[in-house]
């Protein structure tokens, strides 16, 4: 689970910047540590950690949250191929993820993100941020479909396979879309709108909770 920048965590990042090149504190997560941090294991650590309390991260981790839970919707699209029904317990879970995690808490995180970025000239074109906002719209509104046809008990119609397919297109494509078009922007952002932001997103993950924040991102990972 994320954690937020205190005054200690500021001075680990500063302890640690040296030490960060000139890919600068917005670089992606990354499995193998860089070679200018071999043989000190206490500054790689403290630099990871200082890491994942940036814009990028905390929003990437939730987008692979995303991308594995939609991925997780394909055996389930296999299933009602091959004329069998749909699990009814994995889909309920997986409807619930999406409207309680996604709509509630990443969604509110990314709003706050481009409400920011449309005060400040370096931002998408507003082409892009309006194509956005309407693909979260329709994310929500295929979730609560999805949860409509669980209420019904509908567990192999057509129409419920080709909304599997729908939202996992769609969340696959969007987040690939905002890491694209949006994430670049996060780099350009001033000091005072970065920790303005990172405040907000401490309130949307304590509003929504952090133990249950914490429950879906392990959710996601069972269904590797
Ligand atoms: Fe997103």
């Amino acid at each position: 689970m994320a954690t937020f920048t205190s005054s200690k965590d500021k001075k680990v990042q500063k302890q640690t910047s040296r030490y960060i090149d000139e890919a600068g504190k917005e670089s992606f997560p990354s499995s193998d540590p860089p070679a200018w941090t071999l043989g000190s294991e206490f500054e790689v650590n403290a630099f990871r950690q200082a890491n994942k309390m940036d814009i990028t991260p905390i929003l990437m981790r939730e987008h692979v949250a995303m991308r594995q839970v939609a991925r997780a919707l394909n055996s389930q699209i296999k299933l009602l191929e091959n004329g069998e029904q749909a699990d009814k317990a994995q889909l309920e879970k997986i409807a619930q993820f999406f409207h309680e995690y996604v709509d509630e808490c990443h969604y509110k995180k990314e709003q706050a993100l481009l409400d920011m970025m449309k005060r400040n000239a370096q931002k998408p074109t507003d082409y892009m941020l309006r194509d956005l906002n309407k693909e979260k719209k329709l994310g929500s509104d295929l979730t609560q479909e999805l949860m409509g046809l669980m209420n019904k008990g509908d567990l192999h119609s057509q129409r419920l396979l080709a909304l599997l397919k729908r939202i996992v297109n769609l969340h696959i494509n969007h987040t690939g879309k905002e890491e694209e078009y949006v994430f670049p922007y996060i780099k350009q952002m001033d000091d005072v709108n970065r920790d303005s932001l990172l405040n907000d997103f401490k309130k949307f993950d304590q509003q929504f909770s952090m133990q249950k924040g914490a429950q879906w991102l392990a959710f996601s990972e069972q269904l590797k």
